[in-house]
């Protein structure tokens, strides 16, 4: 098969990385790629959104399957686009991709098929909004409809904050139209956990539960980024599994089959598991970055397959086979992450990591120049690595981060410990 990768960043990395392992791969395109993941594939000089083109190389390449890695170019519909060309396509369609890009739609799906989430509102107009949570009960989450990168939810817990909220998501719109319409929700107690499934419009497969670790430092203090580590699988109770199986992933397929919703791909369920079962906090409609990191090393089944039998309604003949280990992520990120990055910093110590039978490097934010590795963005790399226990995990991940150097590099050292 000749695969097309959509992407860039470490998630995609991981993803060719799966990939290259499959034994019916011929040949691996990324696009438009990265410096390392250049390494292990052909890189393609287009735009995301540029679909014409992307038709077009596809069919001159004889691509099999392109796989989205993030949820843009899913946003803007390069599915549709694609499959209406003849081309297969893992990750949904823009109907589906708008349970990403819409938390209110997102919202009204789970009430229609009775997946469990915090209770909610939706307002348009800040009056009504400023007057209306004035008899609801903090703390409260308000949540900007549309994407924000991540930072279009604030947990107040008092009217004030509460209205200072409102005024900068609907009136100073600081998200633009993102935040025209908000969600306001009550506020959930308990552990986090994140529930990723392949879909093939009717089917589900269930990778086990890993945990993402959203705040920049240790104890989740500070801001919220993008994701700063990883662990798969994390410890919970079997019940609880079956529950997010049954009353979450399973739900979510029998809804998007009733709403003709074509969707074959990933489903993401970001999870507070409360001590009244496990609720959906928002759904993604791709892989997690950094969770890909540490579950696709887990996978022992041949993951073109997974991929290929999702995009072609065949998850049935499935079967996933895993690793009985613990994997590990730990994100280095650069001074200034997530408000202001800096880049350009010149990188050492990978040279030993890129050749270490134990660790997987995935560049998320490098770029290769005049013959060194320069930083380019927030989260710079991923180190992964698998242990018998979180305990051998964590030793090596850390031991891992203490090669690499680059001015300003930070990491949280609790990656594994919750
Ligand atoms: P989201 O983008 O909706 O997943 O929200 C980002 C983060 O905000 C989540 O990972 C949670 O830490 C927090 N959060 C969102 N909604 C709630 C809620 N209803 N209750 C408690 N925490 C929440
Ligand atoms: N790590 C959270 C996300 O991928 O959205």
């Amino acid at each position: 098969m000749n695969v097309l990768v959509i992407g860039s960043g470490g998630r995609e990395h991981a993803l060719c990385w799966k990939i290259r392992q499959s034994s019916s791969l011929e040949k691996l395109h990324a696009l438009p790629g990265s410096d390392a993941m250049g390494k292990i594939c052909d890189r393609v000089d287009l735009e995301m959104s540029d679909f014409e083109n992307i038709s077009k190389y596809c069919l001159d390449n004889n691509i099999n399957l392109v796989v989205v890695g993030p949820e843009l170019p899913l946003s803007i519909g390069v599915t549709d686009f694609l499959a209406g060309r003849g081309i297969k396509v893992f990750g949904p369609s823009k109907k589906g991709a708008k349970l990403e890009y819409s938390k209110e739609f997102a919202k009204e799906f789970m009430k229609r098929n009775g997946i469990p989430t915090a209770d909610f509102r939706i307002f348009s107009e800040p009056s009504t909004a400023k007057m209306e949570i004035k008899k609801m009960k903090f703390p409260l989450a308000i949540k900007a409809d549309g994407l924000c990168a991540g930072k279009g939810v604030r947990i107040c817990f008092e009217e004030r904050e509460a209205i200072r909220t409102i005024e900068d998501f609907m009136e100073k719109k600081v998200f633009g139209a993102s935040g025209e319409r908000i969600v306001v929700e009550e506020f959930l107690f308990g552990e986090e956990a994140s529930a990723m499934a392949f879909v093939d419009g009717e089917n589900v497969l269930t990778l086990p539960l890993s945990r993402d670790h959203k705040r920049v430092m240790d104890n989740n203090e500070g801001p919220n980024t993008g994701g700063m580590g990883a662990l798969c699988p994390i410890n919970i109770a079997t019940e609880t599994f079956n529950q997010i199986q049954e009353d979450i992933i399973k739900k979510f397929a029998l809804g998007i089959k009733k709403e003709n919703i074509d969707y074959k791909g990933i489903i993401y369920a970001g999870l507070m598991l409360t001590k009244n079962g496990p609720k959906v906090l928002e759904f993604n409609v791709r892989f997690g970055d950094p969770e890909a990191q540490a579950v696709l090393p887990l996978i022992e089944n041949d993951f073109l397959s997974l991929l290929y039998s999702s995009a072609s309604g065949n998850l049935r003949q499935e079967k996933l086979k895993l690793k009985k280990q613990t994997c590990l992520t730990v994100v280095l990120a650069s001074k200034g992450y997530p408000e202001n990055p800096e880049t350009e910093k010149e990188i050492s110590g990978l040279e030993d990591l890129e050749n270490s039978s134990e660790v997987m490097l995935f560049h998320a934010g490098t770029k290769f120049k005049a013959g060194k590795w320069i930083t380019s963005g927030g989260r710079v790399l991923n180190l992964t690595v698998l242990g018998d226990t979180v305990d051998e995990a964590r030793q090596k991940a850390y031991f891992a981060a203490t090669r690499v150097k680059f001015e300003g590099m930070h990491y949280r050292k609790d990656i594994g410990l919750y």
